[in-house]
């Protein structure tokens, strides 16, 4: 590989189209796929190199040999996957004949990954395919089945003489890789009892993610960044993966996993080692993973007594609706879940990275399922301007500078800085740049496999994950699994669709720090006010929202006073109250208060109050009038929801006007 282009690294020029011109295919090969019937091969897969295809970078010499238990024939196999494909293909239009050639190419032979007549018929039918597509020996073998098939899959592909003959053999193994410290290592010593380590891809698709592999080109391709990537200038880094998920019906895999083994072990830790790893010495595949795995043994594994002070975990609770009746189940609820089950589907962490670079900076990282909202994101949170020299001026405190990396679903990169309000005295408002993938490029939308498959066709093994790497994840995840095995759990502790468990918001006010949140589209989609507003729209809102907080007991609306802000809770509980003090109703994580302030310059109609501390985001409604004069067409949408949902009439013409 030494000179060799890195295949899917190409420096392009601005505005260009994402889809690779000059990229070559992938090379000939025969894939053969280990459990060709699942759900992995027609939802990923057969959808990846569908893309691979439409986009010319599937080579002419390719074809793929399926085999799995179900009693498939060749001719049911293409028909099952021309059925799967209409549903699970990404394109905006779907191409007949790239699909018709694609699928031509398609060949199933059934059989148990016991019965050694089995390798012995999947090795004529390659010797076959090869011949008629050309593929010139080379095999890239696809496990997509259970772990405990790892093993015996590469004993007997060896003594069935799989590696002889000209041409390439190569591995791809899908997550988990192992459960624990040990098993990954036996899995480990099993898989390369036979096979040689550059033979083995260990697919993790956040690698596969264009944002994810952006980190990398983020760091290493701009000289503004690299030279502030360290404890002088970085306060904290906090990783951010929220589902709004529950277990979606896979509650017998997830109650003997959990969020650690499920997504921080792998995904989390694999980010956490591109943002923070040092600058390798060239893109070569293994000068990038040695940073990574160097990076990953760099963080401290905790004693029990650190994984006490420094790790908290969570488990859903049911939902309940308007009334205080549950909704929707509790994870103990859950199909296939055991009723007293201690899994987290919850987890923050703080963790540290013991080399020079990092000492001291506190890199947080939580995750888990059935939360208020989807969304991926990295902040790194720099250290504050010294506020001092702001004596005399209006100006309190200054916030600080945040570079965040929107991973998913929203695409983009954005910083985060002070800037003066216009006007005579000197006061701030943090206001921020963004870069936002969908305006730069055309790209289609990828399952992240693509780069998968046509990468270890190439031999190019950056984007999977080595074995060392694996078992320094392992390293660091091992001490948690260990206290919790014997640490009672009080569960559940978070409801379902809420921001998570309090002992997250404890674990980082202990630095005296806070979560960064990142607010969503979706999220705002679930007020009325703004369900049917665009994208363009809902991004303007979100910007400009502050954030504000405020201690228990805090009045927050009076009523009487002129309604100036919408407020949406990002944590806490406040109580709205009726004229003799009684509460009505108690509000808490995700909902919204003073819509109709900003609605109507009106005397607010009833006090709201803080029941506890809470973190608010706040809308002014001088930005509401001023993102609806850019959007008028929404002027007239929110009239209407106006009239329909809170009974009341706008005056669009007032609404709308500067103040
Ligand atoms: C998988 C986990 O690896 O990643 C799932 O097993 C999780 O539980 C999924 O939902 C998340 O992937 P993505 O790409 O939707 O963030």
């Amino acid at each position: 590989m030494a000179n060799a282009p890195h295949p899917s690294l190409v420096v392009r020029t601005a505005g260009a189209e994402a889809a690779p011109d000059s990229s070559p295919p992938s090379q000939p090969c025969i894939m053969l796929v280990f459990g060709a019937s699942g759900d992995l091969t027609k939802r990923l897969l057969v959808p990846a190199l569908y893309n691979l295809a439409c986009d010319g970078l599937l080579s002419e010499n390719f074809a793929l040999l399926g085999t799995a238990m179900d009693a498939l024939d060749t001719e049911s196999f293409r028909a099952r996957m021309s059925e799967d494909i209409k549903k699970f293909h990404t394109r905006k239009e779907f191409d007949q004949k790239v699909w018709d050639d694609l699928v031509s190419r398609f060949f199933y032979v059934p059989g148990g990954f016991t019965e050694m007549a089995l390798f012995e018929t999947l090795k004529t039918e390659v010797k076959r395919l090869d011949l008629l597509y050309g593929a010139g020996g080379n095999v890239l073998f696809y496990f997509a089945v259970a772990p405990r098939f790892f093993g015996l899959l590469c004993d007997n592909l060896h003594k069935s003489h799989f590696k002889a003959g000209p041409g390439w053999k190569r591995i791809i193994v899908e997550k988990p890789f192992g459960t624990d410290l040990e098993s990954a290592l036996k899995l480990n010593e099993d898989v390369l009892a036979h096979w040689h380590e550059n033979q083995i891809y260990r697919v993790d698709h956040y690698l596969g993610k264009e944002t994810v592999q952006n980190l990398l080109a983020f760091r290493f391709s701009n000289g503004m960044f690299e030279p502030l990537w360290n404890k002088n200038y970085i306060d904290n880094i906090q990783f951010n993966v929220s589902e709004a998920v529950d277990v979606e019906g896979r509650g017998g895999y997830y109650d003997s996993s959990g969020v650690l083994r499920d997504m921080m072990q792998n995904h989390m830790f694999q980010m956490l080692a591109y943002l923070c790893m040092e600058v390798p010495g060239s893109f070569e595949p293994d000068a990038i993973r040695n940073e990574k795995a160097k990076l990953l043994q760099s963080v401290r594994n905790y004693t029990p007594e650190e994984v006490s002070r420094f790790v908290v975990r969570g488990q859903y609770g049911p939902s309940v609706d308007g009334e205080g009746k549950p909704a929707k189940p509790g994870y103990r609820e859950e199909k296939d879940v055991n009723p007293e089950s201690k899994t987290e589907t919850y987890a923050a962490a703080r963790f540290h990275i013991d080399n020079w670079r990092w000492e001291g900076v506190p890199i947080y990282l939580r995750s888990g399922k059935a939360l208020w909202k989807r969304g991926t994101e990295i902040i790194v949170e720099f250290k504050k301007a010294p506020e001092v020299i702001f004596r005399g001026t209006p100006v309190q405190s200054l916030g600080p500078n945040r570079l965040i990396f929107h991973i998913q679903p929203y695409q983009g990169i954005e910083i985060q800085f002070q800037a003066k309000i216009p006007g005579p005295r000197l006061y701030l408002q943090p206001v921020n740049m963004r870069f936002a993938y969908g305006d730069a490029f055309k790209a289609s939308r990828y399952t992240g496999y693509e780069v998968m498959i046509y990468a270890c066709s190439h031999g190019d093994a950056t984007l999977f994950s080595r074995g060392d790497l694996v078992e320094a994840a392992w390293r660091v995840a091992q001490p948690m699994m260990d206290y919790w095995k014997d640490t009672p759990a009080e569960f559940p502790n978070y409801a379902r669709g809420s921001w998570g468990p309090k002992a997250a918001r404890d674990l980082i006010a202990k630095d005296g720090r806070r979560w960064h949140e990142v607010v969503t589209e979706e999220v705002l989609r679930k007020v009325p006010l703004f369900k049917d507003g665009d994208m363009m729209f809902l991004e303007q809102v979100i910007m400009a929202l502050r954030s504000t907080q405020v201690a228990r007991g805090d009045s927050i609306i009076k009523k009487g006073d002129i309604g100036r802000e919408l407020y949406l809770i990002a944590r806490g509980e406040v109580e709205v109250l009726d004229d003799s003090g009684n509460v009505l109703k108690v509000l808490t994580d995700g909902d919204i208060f003073g819509e109709i302030g900003v609605l109507l310059s009106k005397p607010r109609t009833a006090d709201v109050r803080a029941k506890r501390s809470c973190d608010l985001f706040v809308l002014d409604k001088a930005d509401f009038s001023r993102i609806l004069r850019d959007n008028p067409q929404f002027a007239t949408a929110i009239q209407q929801v106006a009239k329909e949902r809170y009974a009341v009439k706008v005056d669009t013409a007032a609404l709308i006007a500067p103040h």
